[in-house]
């Protein structure tokens, strides 16, 4: 959705900022939409990995470059097209910027942390587009609006639109053209923290905890989420359900996928 709505072009130089799951599906929708680089930023060194082999993207590891410069350098001297920051309200950084949005968040004088889409913001080049897919509660300090008005970039934002993408993506990730196998990092409760949430940061390779569906003799899913032809309006489906009866699709793609040994 990122690469779709921050209107990747073919033959674009895409920087994605953040390679957790969400980045790096980004970087790797942004390449199926036809950019010629795609550059994911991080700093964990097994995302970075990921990125590049499973996703096909370069990288950049922004605690040991400069990433506005090194991304001016790889797209000509201008900066990237589309700068997709995936990251959201907690971003870090090395510099001291980080230290100032993480005391004006601990004194309550800011909510979000908004390092990175500041970096996208500033790295963008002028008339290109900024996209932000990290989610973002409320009030951020130091926001570059003269950068965004001087240069005359496109600012846009959202949540996922499940019901426009999803089958699309699910679609894809069928074909094996959008790998997501390698993000399922964690099923299990190893890792956990102490309130029992699985504790994603503590190794680097972490990703992703996941839920697995029974895969024999039900699919773990409700049915009635998926909706039903025998409830609502003739054909057994109102208007606003129709959509997410696409979804029936995935637990028998799932089981067949899983089946396989994918
Ligand atoms: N828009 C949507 O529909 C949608 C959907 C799901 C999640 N999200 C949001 O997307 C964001 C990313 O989700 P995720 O699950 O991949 O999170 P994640 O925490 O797994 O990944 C975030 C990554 O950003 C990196 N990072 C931190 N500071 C950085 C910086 N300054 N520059 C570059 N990288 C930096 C971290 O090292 C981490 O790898 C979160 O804010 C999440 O809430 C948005």
């Amino acid at each position: 959705m990122g690469a779709d709505l921050g209107g990747v072009k073919p033959g674009d130089v895409v920087a994605v900022w953040g390679a957790g799951g969400v980045g790096q599906v980004a970087a790797r929708a942004a390449l199926l939409l036809g950019a010629e680089r795609v550059i994911s930023i991080d700093r964990i060194p097994e995302r970075l990995q990921q990125a590049e082999k499973y996703m096909g993207v370069e990288t950049i590891d922004y605690t040991k470059t400069d990433v506005t410069a090194e991304l001016k350098e790889r797209s000509g001297g201008r900066g990237p097209d589309v700068c997709i920051e995936a990251v959201g309200m907690e971003a870090h950084s090395t510099g001291p910027d980080f230290l100032y949005d993480q005391a004006k968040q601990q004194l309550r004088l800011q909510t979000d942390r908004p390092t990175a889409i500041r970096e996208a913001i500033y790295a963008c080049r002028k008339g290109g587009s900024v996209f932000c897919l990290g989610v973002f509660a409320g009030l951020v300090d130091k926001f570059p609006l003269g950068a965004v008005m001087n240069k005359g970039l496109t600012l846009r934002g959202a949540q996922q639109h499940g019901q426009r993408y999803i089958p699309m993506l699910l679609d894809r990730i069928a074909t094996g053209e959008l790998p997501t196998r390698h993000l399922a990092t964690h099923p299990d409760a190893a890792g956990r923290r102490p309130d029992g949430l699985p504790d994603v940061q503590a190794e680097g390779g972490r990703v992703r905890p996941c839920g697995v569906p029974a895969v024999t003799g039900g699919t773990g899913f409700p049915a009635h989420r998926f909706g039903r032809p025998d409830r609502g309006s003739p054909g057994g489906l109102r208007g606003t359900h129709r959509p997410l009866l696409r979804h029936s699709r995935v637990p028998g793609r799932l089981r067949a996928g899983i089946a396989a040994g994918e």
